[in-house]
């Protein structure tokens, strides 16, 4: 079941030339794309591929020129709906300072919730939760000012899951963030995903954070060019640098060994990976 279709989706930016006239700037055409509910998607593209165009078509932020874009059912494109599609497709930012609105880190994660008119009580109960599925309890009542970014983004996905949504896209959630932050974020989306059943779309230029996803998806020029499990689309290493992106490193460093001989048959993805293919080989 999709939790998410566009449907031959057509979308340009409106802007003025130096002349005050106004120009299109197409960035989708006739694009077709399904989130299956449930699944944990990446999506990759060199910049300006049209990733965060996509991102904000998922909720409403943008909608689409032709068309359509369907939440569960609900067109992003239908005003009266659009209530109930931000609180089903919670979005989370890069910068985690924009992100925040208030001086204490629990009130900044009720935000969201007390805008849906959720009663106080359960608020307060959906905070607490939200706090401890991130980690973050033992900060409630700090000022998100003093945390770290990867605490912050981390307070971030609080105030979306304080929300119950079903789906959350991320749009470059780790790029301010330094590795340890990048850990931790990484490792609470895919804790939400695989405990709690959260769909999740990652956008994110890591491969290292994009061969955990079930499903790896590459932009480029607002086209699908590849589609499939990591081990599919990094199978096709070439394609993907040619679309300007990395393969993982530990998939590089096999193909390395390949063309000087070494035989491999799988894909490989990760350290883990990489490490037991290599004391297979020592062992044989
Ligand atoms: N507000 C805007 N007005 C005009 N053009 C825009 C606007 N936002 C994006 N664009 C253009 O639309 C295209 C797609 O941009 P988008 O931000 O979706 O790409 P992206 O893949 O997210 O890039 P990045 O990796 O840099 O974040 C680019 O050519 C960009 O210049
Ligand atoms: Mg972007």
């Amino acid at each position: 079941m999709n939790i998410i279709e566009f449907n031959n989706v057509d979308f340009s930016y409106v802007s003025e030339d130096e002349n005050e006239k106004e120009i299109r700037i197409p960035v989708l055409k006739n694009l077709n794309l399904n989130i299956e509910k449930g699944s944990f998607t990446a999506i990759l593209g060199h910049n300006g591929s049209g990733k965060s165009t996509i991102a904000k078509l998922t909720n409403g932020i943008l909608v689409p020129d032709k068309g359509s874009v369907v939440v569960e059912g609900m067109s992003t494109s239908d005003e009266d709906k659009i209530f109930d599609i931000r609180a089903k497709v919670g979005m989370v930012f890069q910068n985690p300072d924009n992100q925040i609105v208030s001086s204490i880190v629990e009130e900044d994660v009720a935000f969201g919730c007390e805008n849906l008119g959720i009663p106080p009580e359960e608020c307060r109960k959906r905070v607490d939760d939200a706090l401890e599925t991130v980690g973050m309890s033992e900060f409630a009542l700090k000022s998100p000012s003093k945390l770290s970014g990867g605490q912050k983004q981390r307070v971030a996905v609080a105030g979306i899951i304080a929300m119950k949504p079903d789906c959350i896209v991320l749009d470059e959630p780790t790029a301010m963030l330094d590795p340890s932050g990048r850990r931790e974020v990484i490792q609470t989306i895919m804790r939400l995903n695989k405990e709690e059943g959260i769909t999740i779309v990652l956008i994110t230029h890591y491969m290292d954070e994009a061969v955990k996803a079930d499903r790896v998806i590459i932009f480029d020029g607002g086209e699908i060019k590849l589609d499939g499990t990591p081990k599919q689309v990094f199978a096709e290493s070439d394609k993907v640098k040619a679309l300007g992106l990395d393969i993982p490193q530990s998939t590089q460093l096999v193909e390395m060994m390949k063309k000087d001989g070494f035989s491999c048959d799988d894909v490989i993805l990760d350290a883990g990976e990489c490490a037991d293919y290599l004391e297979n080989m020592l062992r044989s």
